[in-house]
């Protein structure tokens, strides 16, 4: 199908975790606010030598005390606990090769930021390097915490920062449907493809309109896992495998990183990696429309009209508005087989970082309930996302002159609402609906985020879900 190999699609998701749970030849580390917390197995000298590194007047320092036979003894690491996200891991992650255990007692939610943020330090995107480094900090997973959850947003993350870090020159459309496949098929996932003409012949025609230009055919892949009869969970993802804004051509800063717009892709298969490998009982159906928003003869054109599943004419005024037109096809598609839930993951617009930032996921649902459970997630996941209001005095931004919809609301004020209430007039029939206007992207590297792709919004969905099913 697909020229790359399949170690290629293998290295994507790579179940590998710094992780240890052997008791032996563990180095301890100590977590100290102040002289007065030092462990009593810390002698005078020690505690001399640690003053005299300036140990007791800066934040984030590590002190390596040496055993007699020239080993490390003990880490103290001074860090006031209650600051920043993912701090105290990311100072794990840069201790010196060797298998280490944290002595100090931490609260349990401390203790679980701890380990995601160490894990996520350790993130490395290594397909392209000849000479790789490998990681040699290995932490015991603390009493306490549930390892088969931690394993699972950890291994979803990597997988979800690998597809996104990967450029569009391997993952293009066939890539993308090729690395879902691999993923099923690991995972023991039912999955079909839909690609080119074929998605005219099956109704998803703002899908081709999108991706007909791109040099390998627009596509909808679809998978199903679970039991039929359980609670109905559909995720939808924008697969934009490269945004050049189309005819509407992006200017180039913005271009630069539109590899990432695959995304809201890469999230719900991350979520989906969480729901199969806890085994929630839900049946579970995926649908992730793939194009590539290029530049070609046959770019569909500002001022078109487009008819799209749900019969609803779009007026198309700006081809960069893309990811609203693939998504509309998806979701009227998810929505006629009325699940209990849709979560819709996209990197929509760049009004969501205009308006809460890089960080914070805004998301949209009517549901206040569902809401509520999402928020709370975040919390307790150190997974940011907020509610943005889906305000029906704006529904006429989206309304066209000449017909249903307009995909680009001439203002571009509330953006990211506007187009949250586009994809909302494609969901009718099922329960709940929530969608998150997610960044997928650390512009620098930061505790628990490397530079390049990063999953958002994952970890307070997956608690929000499981706290529906109790
Ligand atoms: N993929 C972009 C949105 C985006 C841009 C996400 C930058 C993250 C970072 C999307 O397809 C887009 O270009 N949206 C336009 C919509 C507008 C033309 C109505 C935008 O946000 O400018
Ligand atoms: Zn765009
Ligand atoms: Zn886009």
């Amino acid at each position: 199908m697909d020229n790359r190999s399949k170690e290629f699609y293998d290295i994507l998701f790579d179940p590998w975790l710094p992780l240890t749970r052997e008791t032996t030849s563990l180095t301890p580390i100590y977590i100290v606010d102040s002289e007065k917390h030092l462990p009593p197995s810390v002698c005078e000298s020690h505690v001399k030598f640690a003053k005299h590194l300036g140990f007791f007047s800066s934040q984030g320092e590590s002190v390596f005390l040496p055993a007699e036979d020239g080993s490390i003894l003990a880490v103290l690491i001074r860090l006031n606990l209650s600051v920043d996200r993912f701090n105290l891991g990311s100072c794990l992650a840069r201790l010196p090769d060797g298998n280490y255990e944290i002595k100090t007692e931490l609260q349990s939610d401390k203790a679980l930021e701890t380990m995601i943020g160490f894990c996520l330090s350790a993130y490395r995107f290594e397909l392209y390097k000849k000479k790789r480094i490998d990681f040699g900090v290995k932490i015991f997973v603390p009493r306490g915490i549930d390892f088969g959850k931690l394993g699972a947003f950890v291994k979803s993350e990597y997988f979800v920062r690998n597809l996104i870090n990967t450029p569009a020159s391997d993952l293009g459309p066939k890539s993308l449907e090729r690395a879902i496949e691999c993923f099923c098929h690991k995972m023991k996932a039912d999955f079909t493809a839909i690609i080119g003409d074929q998605l005219l012949k099956s109704n998803f025609p703002l899908i081709h309109a999108v991706g007909r230009a791109g040099s390998e055919a627009p596509r909808l892949a679809k998978f199903t896992w679970g039991n039929p009869n359980s609670y109905k969970i559909t995720l939808v993802g924008k697969g934009v495998c490269f945004d050049t804004g189309g005819l509407n051509v992006k200017p180039d800063a913005s271009m630069a990183a539109m590899k990432k717009d695959m995304g809201g892709a890469a999230s719900v298969l991350g979520l989906a990696n969480c729901i199969i490998s806890l085994k929630l009982d839900v049946y579970l159906t995926v649908i992730i429309p793939i194009v590539e928003n290029s530049i070609s003869s046959n770019s569909f054109r500002p001022g078109d009209i487009l008819s799209s599943r749900k019969g609803l004419d779009v007026e198309v005024n700006n081809t960069d508005a893309e990811g609203r037109l693939i998504l509309a096809d998806a979701l009227s598609y998810a929505d006629e087989s009325r699940p209990d839930l849709i979560i819709c993951m996209a990197t929509l617009t760049g009004a969501a970082r205009v308006a809460l930032g890089q960080d914070i996921v805004p998301f949209y649902t009517k549901s206040d309930e569902f809401s509520k459970l999402l928020s709370e997630g975040s919390l307790k996941n150190f997974d940011p996302i907020w509610r943005l209001p889906l305000h029906s005095e704006y529904e006429h931004m989206i309304e066209s002159q000449i017909a249903d919809l307009d995909n680009a609301p001439k203002s571009g004020m509330a953006g990211s609402i506007t187009a949250a209430l586009f994809l909302n007039r494609f969901v009718e029939n099922s329960k709940t609906f929530a969608h998150f206007d997610i960044y997928s992207w650390s512009s620098k590297t930061r505790p628990g985020r490397s530079i390049g792709g990063l999953m958002q919004a994952v970890r307070a969905i997956y608690y929000a879900i499981e706290k529906s099913l109790m």
